[in-house]
């Protein structure tokens, strides 16, 4: 795959977690993704949250008629439900027949951006999570208490302990993906896991401590959920992306906002990584030594996990450094992406046109 001339062809990625938002922000950020990704499964907290299946079939139609022509047949969306403490078996079921939902989504209410509407407990959504297992839909969970006594850098290790151990015994047939893990006990947790268990981890979390927070002075734009922690758990994430082991795979939670939502007395959280997602894994990985490892990582391990087919399609990344921009259009907004105005040292080829991929079902 890695050869003399610094060119890296791999089976073209997926990305297993993403916030597209709707309208002309969607329109904005959109064909980042859909350059470099064939899928994605795409996060339902829009403001309202999709909730049932109407809803996403309806938010699938407009990220459909939102590529531009050159992307148009090129990606594929994998859409989600926001699980709630009313969500019914039967809309779960509704979700597997439409073939469009591929997972649901639980955020612990006020856990994160747009989780008002989330679940405020789960013994709450034990019919819907019944439902679930019997239909074999995966369960995506943000793994972070919301207890405010619980220091926000242990969030996650206490989720796992509080939440994900029980959930896991009570539906021992679900499958779950721990999404965007940040810590080296999340690490720990998923190696033991049973197989129906697997986490996804961003390229930020991979290159990104939480110095990173406060680096010549407070950086809004390094701010996300869960935040970034110390160097031992970035160390763990890296050295669980790069192992080889199938059950942890690619999602970026790339997550628009808007600068002056960043730059704000009350920021909000999200890191925009869709403009150089792949480029970014790859620099990772390269400096860790584990370059081959990328494909898998970022092309296998997320579709045998969700039985969906890997893509036959591909795309090929240079070694050649390139400037990120300082800003990004995001509707009548702007954003400030990941790495702005540095030099990014892997380049994306573009795809030859009329390159298709394959769709799920
Ligand atoms: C996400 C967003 O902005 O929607 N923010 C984030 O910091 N990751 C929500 C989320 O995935 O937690
Ligand atoms: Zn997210």
């Amino acid at each position: 795959m890695n050869d003399t001339t610094g060119k890296l062809t791999l089976t073209r990625p997926d990305d297993w977690h993403l916030h597209l938002r709707d309208g002309d922000a969607m329109r904005s950020v959109l064909p980042d993704t859909a350059r470099r990704f064939a899928r994605a499964i795409i996060m339902p907290n829009l403001k309202p949250p999709v909730v049932t299946t109407e809803q996403a079939a309806a938010y699938h139609a407009r990220i459909l008629s939102a590529l531009p022509d050159e992307l148009a047949g090129r990606f594929v969306p994998l859409m989600t439900l926001y699980l709630t403490d009313s969500t019914t078996p039967e809309e779960i079921t509704r979700a597997k027949e439409s073939g469009l939902v591929q997972a649901v989504k639980l955020y612990p209410a006020g856990a994160t951006t747009h989780s008002d509407a989330g679940v405020t407990d789960i013994a709450r959504c034990e019919a819907a999570l019944e439902q679930m297992e019997k239909l074999d839909i995966p369960l995506l969970v943000h793994g972070e208490v919301v207890d405010p006594a619980v220091d926000i850098f242990d969030r996650e290790k206490i989720f796992i302990d509080r939440v994900m151990i029980p959930l896991l015994q009570r539906f021992s047939g679900l499958r779950v993906v721990f999404e965007h893990i940040t810590t080296r006990d999340a690490v720990a947790f998923v190696q033991s896991a049973p197989g129906r268990v697997a986490a996804t981890i961003t390229a930020h979390h991979l290159m990104l401590n939480r110095n990173a927070l406060f680096a010549g002075g407070l950086n809004p734009h390094h701010y996300c959920l869960p935040v970034l922690k110390r160097e031992i758990h970035r160390q763990a994430l890296l050295e669980a992306a790069t192992s080889g082991h199938a059950r942890f795979f690619l999602g970026t939670d790339s997550a628009p906002h808007p600068v002056k939502d960043k730059e704000s007395a009350c920021g909000c959280a999200g890191i925009y990584s869709a403009h150089a997602a792949i480029e970014c894994y790859a620099e990772v990985f390269e400096q860790a030594g584990r370059l081959d490892q990328l494909e898998a990582f970022a092309s296998f391990h997320g579709p045998d996990f969700y039985h969906l087919p890997r893509n036959t399609g591909q795309i090929t990344l240079i070694k050649e450094s390139w400037r990120v921009p300082e800003q990004v259009e995001l509707g009548e907004d702007r954003l400030i992406p990941l790495r702005a105005g540095e030099q990014v040292g892997w380049k994306l080829m573009e795809c030859p046109p009329g390159q298709r991929v394959v769709r799920p079902g």
